[in-house]
């Protein structure tokens, strides 16, 4: 079994979905470790109740590198093979990415490359696209960028506010991200430049 290690910033309702998954019988991994890096972080609590390892390291105020080597010890303590980030609001460095080739997913609520950063259903609404969405892309160095492994779209409706489309791209959101944990464990796929190729 898989060990998974997610990080959130956050509420932690992906992190709750992959639960939901593992518990269902759908995806077959383990949770290793949740870990945030806000003490705030709602979904730190949902885990911990939820009976699972969860660990605050705060990152307010702590040099990237240095944050990371505390990541990388709590995940690799926890024996973590998959990294999921799961409304993780960092960047994260070289030398993390390197411990972890091609072992890093993240989920982006919207259609990427289109609106990559903080608020993208927002920036989704104010550009007026009609079609917006969720990625779940592996991750590089750089924002909202690496090889993309799903994408669901999502309608924008007229009378839209940013918490309805949220609310709408969420759940594609927590449908794709086990669906794609459950692709790169399986292991059917190839990445062939910044495509992913299936089977
Ligand atoms: C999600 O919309 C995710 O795509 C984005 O941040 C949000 C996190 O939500 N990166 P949650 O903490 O998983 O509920």
């Amino acid at each position: 079994m898989k060990r998974l290690g997610i990080l959130i910033s956050g509420r932690g309702s992906n992190f709750e979905a992959i639960a939901d998954s593992i518990a269902a019988g759908e995806l077959e991994a383990s949770i290793a470790v949740v870990v945030g890096n806000r003490p705030e972080a709602r979904g730190l609590e949902t885990a911990r109740q939820r009976g699972f390892n969860a660990v605050c390291i705060p990152s307010k105020g702590l040099d990237r590198e240095v944050y990371d080597r505390m990541l990388l010890a709590e995940l690799r303590q926890h024996g973590v093979e998959l990294v999921c980030l799961a409304g993780f609001m960092r960047l994260l460095s070289a030398t993390f990415i390197r411990e972890y080739p091609n072992r890093i997913l993240n989920i982006h609520p919207s259609l990427l490359p289109a609106f990559p950063g903080l608020d993208a259903q927002r920036q989704a609404l104010e550009h007026g696209v009609k079609i917006t969405g969720c990625t779940v892309h592996f991750v590089d160095e750089y924002l909202d960028a690496g090889p993309i492994i799903i994408q669901t779209p999502v309608p924008v409706m007229d009378g839209d506010t940013v918490e309805t489309l949220s609310a709408r791209i969420l759940r594609e959101e927590h449908r794709i991200y086990s669906e794609a944990i459950r692709i790169v464990l399986g292991g059917d796929y190839r990445i062939e430049g910044r495509r992913v190729v299936l089977g």
